[in-house]
């Protein structure tokens, strides 16, 4: 008897919806009966058309390959659909053949012979030797005595770019080599590329995520996708209008064939310019293609603790992290490295709900959840707004200044009475029940272990005591949130507690599942 269901019925849409379209009948009767008439006369060419494209042959939006799909998956991009006028719909190479996988990204990492050996780590956790294809670009080819790593990308080594201008007095001239990697990969001539990718050598992809939003773009448009900054200060001194390099950006093969005609020529032109993602920008904004922003791909432009960041993420599947060498661990008391593979041992499980948030309340005993799928719950002794839950709490600083603010998203301060924070607990194990069989239901469980603090660092308070009873919080899902829910109008999802009486074992027992009609996080 827990359940945080909550139903709030909203006046009657349609409602409000004539009083918008007809707020002018009543003051005038002419005007009112020529309104009629338009409309009658407009409902009945609807009609006729409808029926003549219904039963000419053939139908009339069933007559384009774009619109075929259109029709069959009801939820493709609207990029892919009626816009006809490119003719990438009519021949048979069109992307409706064969839809995106890996093996269409071509990725190019920017590395450098000496510092491989320290961040190939980062790259290792999501590279999959024979399946993900692409190169680290390095300076100059690596020592002869080591040999390279199977589980690295092969290497390539940059061309010279000593001939090219670099101006910017707080940079490094090798800014130059890695613009040049989207060139240098487009230039191999590798067969079935639909997208090159760029990261730096410390980024982390989460590779199912990248094709999926990937995927619901066509590589035969023009597209620049990627993510800015967090950091307000970065974005001024650099760009909004750019997608940062160190959370990763793709470039679709159409683009990247006119951005290599002219990316020399920019690179001399924006010699004053620090990064090679901007120079990159520079060069497509000559193209006129805008970046297209995808909330997935982090570059971390931050310091300190990055937990406030992650226990927040957009709704959006994860494509990247970065700057992991800058940022505390993700879990309490663990090196990064082992961070990342905790959050991958979810992540594997069910890639595109990895940190994604649900909201619940406990109403018998006023308690509030909020689940980082993967990582973390936040247990509130009281009913905490849905709207505070979204909020990212700040638990860290700006990458350039190491202020308080400002963020290129609101954040909510963390207080250090721990009778003003929630309970917290950090994902712990990661198991699946049932079998894949067509009849039985796999629930995927995850559980978090509270983070116990120092002696005397609880809060004593009442309200808090049974909160602190448990040790665990287990949370079963019965689906995965996969590419087709993501291509679909976002909604978080709900949540309720199983467990009425005080857990077995300790146990908070959760149950992440999708709303219900009418369903919210209503305080009663
Ligand atoms: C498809 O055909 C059009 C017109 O024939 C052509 O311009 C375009 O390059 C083709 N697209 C691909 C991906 O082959
Ligand atoms: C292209 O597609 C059309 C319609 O699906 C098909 O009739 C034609 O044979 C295809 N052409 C090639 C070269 O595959
Ligand atoms: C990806 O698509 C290609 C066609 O371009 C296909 O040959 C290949 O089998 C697909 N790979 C995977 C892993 O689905
Ligand atoms: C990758 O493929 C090559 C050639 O097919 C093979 O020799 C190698 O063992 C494979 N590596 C892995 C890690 O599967
Ligand atoms: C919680 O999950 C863990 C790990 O799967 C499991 O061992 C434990 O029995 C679960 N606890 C309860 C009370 O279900
Ligand atoms: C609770 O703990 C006991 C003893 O460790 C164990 O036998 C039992 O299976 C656990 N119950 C659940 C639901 O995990």
């Amino acid at each position: 008897m827990s359940s945080p269901t909550k139903t709030t019925i909203h006046q009657d849409p349609f409602k409000a919806w004539k009083s918008l379209v007809f707020p002018s009948v009543k003051v005038s009767d002419v005007f009112s009966s020529v309104l009629k008439a338009t409309l009658a006369i407009f409902t009945v060419l609807s009609i006729s058309l409808f029926l003549y494209s219904a039963f000419s042959n053939p139908p009339q939006w069933l007559s384009c390959r774009g619109c075929i799909t259109v029709a069959i998956t009801g939820h493709r991009k609207l990029t892919n659909g009626h816009q006809t006028s490119s003719g990438a719909y009519y021949n048979n190479t069109s992307i409706h053949d064969v839809k995106t996988n890996v093996s269409h990204i071509l990725f190019g990492i920017g590395g450098s012979a000496k510092t491989w050996d320290q961040r190939r780590h980062y790259c290792e956790l999501w590279w999959r030797p024979n399946v993900t294809r692409g190169y680290v670009w390095l300076d100059e080819k690596p020592p002869a005595e080591k040999t390279w790593p199977e589980s690295s990308p092969a290497y390539k080594v940059s061309a010279d770019t000593s001939r090219f201008k670099y101006t910017c007095s707080y940079g490094s001239p090798a800014a130059v080599r890695i613009a040049r990697i989207v060139k240098e990969s487009f230039e191999l001539g590798l067969d079935n590329v639909r997208w090159f990718v760029m990261g730096d050598d410390d980024t982390v992809f989460f590779v199912e995520n990248l094709v999926g939003v990937l995927a619901k773009y066509d590589h035969n448009q023009m597209y620049y996708i990627g993510g800015n900054s967090e950091s307000v200060e970065q974005n001024i001194i650099h760009s909004y209008d750019m997608a940062y390099g160190g959370g990763g950006f793709a470039i679709s093969y159409a683009l990247a064939k006119e951005l290599v005609r002219i990316l020399d020529g920019c690179i001399d032109r924006y010699a004053s310019f620090y990064g090679s993602d901007q120079k990159v920008q520079a060069c497509i904004s000559e193209i006129g293609v805008p970046l297209t922003k995808e909330l997935g791909f982090h570059q971390v432009d931050i310091r300190g603790n990055p937990y406030g960041l992650l226990a927040a993420h957009p709704m959006a599947p994860l494509v990247s992290l970065h700057h992991l060498d800058y940022v505390q661990s993700i879990f309490p008391g663990m090196n990064q490295i082992d961070s990342l593979k905790r959050i991958i041992t979810a992540y594997k499980m069910d890639p595109g709900r990895t940190l994604q948030h649900s909201f619940c309340y406990d109403l018998t005993r006023k308690w509030s959840i909020s689940a980082s799928w993967g990582y973390n719950i936040q247990l509130y002794p009281s009913l905490v707004t849905a709207k505070e839950l979204d909020t990212a709490f700040q638990t860290y600083q700006t990458w350039r200044t190491w202020q308080h603010e400002p963020f290129t998203f609101n954040t909510r301060p963390m207080s250090p009475d721990p009778c003003e924070r929630p309970v917290q607990f950090f994902l712990d194990r990661v198991d699946r029940n049932g079998k894949d069989g067509s009849n039985t239901v796999v629930e995927t469980l995850t559980t978090y272990k509270r983070q116990v603090e120092e002696l005397g660092k609880d809060c004593s308070r009442l309200d808090y005591a049974p909160l602190l009873d448990f040790l665990f919080v287990n949370v079963s899902t019965t689906s995965t949130l996969d590419h087709d829910a993501w291509n679909m109008a976002p909604r978080r999802q709900c949540c309720e507690v199983i467990n009425a009486k005080n857990g077995v074992n300790n146990t908070l027992q959760v149950k992440i599942r999708s709303c219900n009609q009418f369903e919210s996080v209503t305080p009663p």
